[in-house]
């Protein structure tokens, strides 16, 4: 069973962003992972990202001359042992069921002679219509299994079955469609990263938030800015490795949530700030998230159309809450510790202070985020940590280091033993 090779076809839905989740939990099970994205669903999620987690190129065009002559789309789709269909929009469904072979994705499904599993996402309505109700019987007669969908909240804001199943009852639908039902023995990594009963944040809790945010335009636009989520996960391991409980409150980050933590995942920067209060009360909070300063006040329920004179449409922004500033001067149950970070590119050092003193944080993780340093996105960081009694230095080391070094000062002052 480790070994078995997924071809996994990832369409154009929203629940594309927890794909990345899902190859990091096959790659746990020692599955082998081929990435097919269709042109809607890398408006969701990049290749980049689905290749680096499968450690395996990310397929995306149907004339792609190189690979063709490397390896055919026929030989591509009979390689697997299961195709998954992850998220299965009503679009793909329908061009499943009528056998079109119009791209990748398609001429795949098309052309394999192997087991097919597709995962469900859509809205209610489109669920729960006569077509693709119809499209389901139709894939169902030709032998395709499916996973979910579940029943719940939607990304549009309806209630009802269309949500795609979670990664973990995907993931055990292909063990299963594979012939192999869980529990099975995990690798080795993926039992150290469960906390340990005992270390010297044990018995505290600590509010993590991580990611950027996506404050939406239409339903199918939004703006949103490049951070990867990848410091503040490291943050949220390096503090479940210290024995914490931590609430890791995560936008749609780039990289998959670390285990052992309470993943709570938010859109907005609104629904961040929700979140956090939620999470009340803590003992520290470290919010590392990058949280767009601005929000669309003229956000709009249905797809913005192009005008036919060309006219552009016009976006009017309202500031969203600041998240930190607000934890900071909180009167009533603010945390014991508030940690912020500062990503500048300019008088970094005189901005961060005036930032800690601003938002009313203990400290400032303060970093010189200057398109030359290679920090944003990338996997070093080098950080100058205010606080109350000076600016700290740190040397540059990688963003799981910066983490455990921060993890540990926490440590210590909860402890009472530093400043
Ligand atoms: O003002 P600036 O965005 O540079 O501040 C960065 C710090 O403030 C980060 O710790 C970030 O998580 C936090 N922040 C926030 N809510 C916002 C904006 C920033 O929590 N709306």
């Amino acid at each position: 069973m480790p070994g078995s090779r997924i071809l996994l076809i990832v369409g154009g839905g929203i629940a594309a962003f927890k794909i990345p989740e899902l190859i990091r939990m096959l790659r746990r099970e020692g599955l082998s992972v081929t990435p097919v994205l269709t042109s809607g669903g890398a408006e969701f999620v990049t290749p980049l990202t689905l290749s680096a987690l499968a450690e395996a190129p990310c397929h995306t065009a149907l004339f792609d001359l190189t690979r063709e002559s490397e390896m055919g789309h026929i030989q591509l789709s009979r390689n697997a042992d299961l195709v998954v269909v992850a998220p299965a929009t009503a679009d793909l469904m329908a061009r499943m069921a009528a056998g079109m072979a119009d791209d990748l994705a398609t001429t795949l499904l098309l052309a394999t002679d192997k087991p097919v599993l597709a995962a469900p996402a859509m809205n209610v309505r489109m669920w729960n219509h006569p077509a693709t109700r119809r499209n389901r019987d139709l894939l169902e007669e030709d032998g395709i299994r499916f996973v979910g969908p579940d029943e719940g909240d939607m990304a549009c804001g309806e209630y009802g079955p269309g949500r795609m199943a979670e990664p973990e009852a995907i993931r055990d639908a292909i063990l299963a469609a594979l012939g192999h039902d869980r529990p099975l023995r995990l690798p080795p990594e993926a039992v150290v990263s469960l906390p340990p009963a005992q270390g010297r944040l044990s018995g505290h809790h600590v509010i993590v938030t991580s990611g950027p945010t996506h404050e939406p335009i239409d339903p199918v636009r939004y703006i949103a800015n490049r951070s990867s989520g990848a410091q503040g996960t490291a943050i949220a391991a390096a503090l479940r490795d210290l024995g914490a409980r931590v609430s890791f409150v995560t936008g749609p980050a780039e990289v998959p949530p670390p285990e052992g933590v309470e993943v709570i995942r938010v859109e907005t920067a609104r629904q961040m700030r929700d979140a956090v209060e939620r999470a009340l009360p803590a003992d520290a909070a470290v919010m590392a998230a990058a949280v767009a300063d601005w929000q669309v006040l003229n956000a709009r329920d249905s797809k913005i159309k192009k005008d036919a004179q060309g006219a552009a449409p016009m976006l009017e922004f309202a500031e969203n809450p600041d998240i930190l500033a607000w934890l900071g001067r909180l009167t009533n149950g603010r945390p014991d510790l508030v940690v912020g970070f500062a990503a500048e590119t300019d008088d970094v050092l005189a901005n961060a202070k005036a930032k800690r003193l601003r938002k009313g944080a203990d400290w400032i993780v303060a970093n010189d985020v200057s398109p030359e340093t290679g920090i944003m996105g990338g996997p070093e960081n080098a950080v100058t940590l205010i606080t109350e009694t000076g600016a700290e230095p740190w040397p540059r080391m990688t963003k799981p280091e910066v983490a455990r070094r921060l993890a540990e000062r926490i440590a210590d002052t909860l402890a009472g033993e530093l400043p």
